[in-house]
């Protein structure tokens, strides 16, 4: 998904859903320190815990917030990415359309959610997933296109 995301330096790279912000450290090392990146989940004890992990990490900034109503300025990002989110918000589209709200023109979104109809083996029901990460991506940033028809630079 990284790859995918395609974080330049400079960048505002947005973390939807951050969770503890497992790639927080990849995301800042792309941005470099004159880029931001946004964690924002719903969670307080989340987000605490992921300021206290990004505290020495000053591009890092993690707010409490939710993907249904982003106190984002319009087009404010250059990248956004959810991964494992969208499964458990109540409304997507909404979700969604916030997203496209706060990316720039051209911007980027990369979704990852795991593929519980797809056994990777017969009987192994919804406790595996073929779904590779690249799959993921392609299909996120195809649902994407309608949203940034002019391509992410
Ligand atoms: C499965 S975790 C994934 C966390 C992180 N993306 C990762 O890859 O480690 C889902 C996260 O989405 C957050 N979340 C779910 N609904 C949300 C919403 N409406 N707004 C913001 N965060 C939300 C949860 O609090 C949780 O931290």
């Amino acid at each position: 998904m990284l790859d995918e995301l395609d974080v330049r330096p400079g960048h505002t790279a947005l973390d939807l859903g951050c969770g503890p912000g497992t790639d927080f450290e990849a995301l800042a090392a792309a941005v470099t320190a004159t880029g931001t990146v946004l964690g924002i989940d719903h969670d307080q004890a989340i987000v605490e815990a992921a300021r206290a992990r990004t505290a020495d990490q000053p591009v890092v900034d993690v707010r409490s917030g939710d993907v249904h109503d982003l106190t984002l300025p319009d087009h404010c990002a250059d990248r956004a990415r959810t991964d494992r989110v969208s499964q458990h918000v109540s409304d997507p589209r909404l979700a969604l359309s916030e997203v496209h709200r706060v990316l720039r023109p051209g911007g980027r979104l990369v979704m990852g959610e795991p593929d519980w109809e797809t056994p990777e083996t017969p009987g192994a029901g919804r406790q595996r997933s073929t779904t590779s990460p690249a799959w993921t991506a392609r299909r996120a940033r195809s649902t994407v296109s309608s949203f940034s028809p002019t391509g992410a630079t």
